[in-house]
């Protein structure tokens, strides 16, 4: 079920960048009815700012629509009234060909989410999966290919590392997030292919001062193809993007990454989500991707 569209770009050294495919994604996202900020566990949160509520709503309908709009299918969660950040569904797990394992989270603000989800996996056929190590879904674990790129620094801990490899039995590769600014993995490094032809390695974006030395060392071995986006781009968020392949949902505010996905043939499509921001959460923070299952 995957849409063709494919598209060839000319990059400033003359080159044509490859046709991109868009693929058929589904997601899983929660309206962001009772969005505030009334606590603060990351540098964006600042409770004394007034936040508003009806905005996030609209932000974030826009982003649902244009979902739709490319094909692709939303599930929704119920929200919580006492969780203003669940919102942020990237954090409610990490699945794969049917299985779902369930996140642990860091800060006690948020562990009553983490029921909310494993119910609504088991209520809609995921095999759940229960974890014992602290982790925080998508926002921390992403799928590049056939491996997991893994974040820690933060919020995940190492040993959730060894877990996810174990229940996914797949390679997981370790990064260690420096800038507190960006605490989870999915806001300092995207993955633009989603589907990738085995053999191939998928094309990601990422920032690279987000990461300590040794971990930007193994990005540049394992994705010498990478964007490298600029420290402007990724101060607005503009890693926290969600790609079919071909489409790319971005921050309006991230200009230098729009023009740098043209080059390389992607379709950037802009959605502000500023209200969102000022929890700390973007485009991908309020997405996670359901892969398997029905
Ligand atoms: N306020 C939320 C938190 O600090 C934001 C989560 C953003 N999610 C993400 N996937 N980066 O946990």
């Amino acid at each position: 079920m995957s849409t063709s569209e494919t598209a060839t770009a000319s990059s400033q050294s003359g080159e044509v960048a490859p046709a991109r495919t868009a693929h058929h994604r589904r997601y899983l996202m929660c309206k962001p009815s009772y969005f505030t900020v009334n606590y603060s566990i990351n540098p964006w949160m600042e409770p004394a700012n007034p936040t508003d509520t009806a905005n996030a709503v609209a932000q974030w309908q826009k982003l649902y629509d244009l979902y739709l709009e490319l094909g692709h299918e939303v599930e929704l969660i119920e929200p919580l009234a006492d969780y203003p950040d669940m919102v942020y569904t990237a954090n409610g797990g990490f699945v794969i060909d049917g299985r779902a394992y369930v996140p642990s989270f860091y800060y006690e603000q948020r562990r009553g989410e983490a029921p909310a989800f494993a119910d609504w996996f088991r209520a809609n056929g995921f095999d759940t999966v229960m974890p014992k190590e602290i982790n925080e879904g998508e926002g921390d674990f992403l799928l590049a290919g056939s491996v997991i790129l893994a974040g820690t620094g933060f919020r995940s801990a190492g040993d959730s590392h060894r877990e996810v490899s174990e229940v996914f039995g797949r390679e997981v590769i370790t990064l260690t997030l420096v800038d507190p600014r960006f605490y989870h993995l999915d806001t300092a490094l995207t993955i633009l292919d989603p589907v990738v032809e085995p053999g191939q390695t998928a094309g990601i974006a990422y920032l690279p001062h987000a990461f300590d030395e040794a971990s930007q060392r193994i990005l540049a071995e394992r994705f010498p193809d990478a964007i490298l986006v600029a420290d402007e781009d990724g101060a607005v968020f503009g890693l926290n993007s969600a790609s079919d392949g071909y489409n790319v949902i971005i921050s309006p505010r991230a200009t230098g990454f729009e023009k740098q996905l043209r080059e390389r043939g992607y379709n950037p499509l802009t959605v502000d989500l500023s209200e969102l921001l000022l929890g700390g959460g973007g485009i991908k923070c309020c997405t996670l991707e359901l892969r398997g299952a029905r």
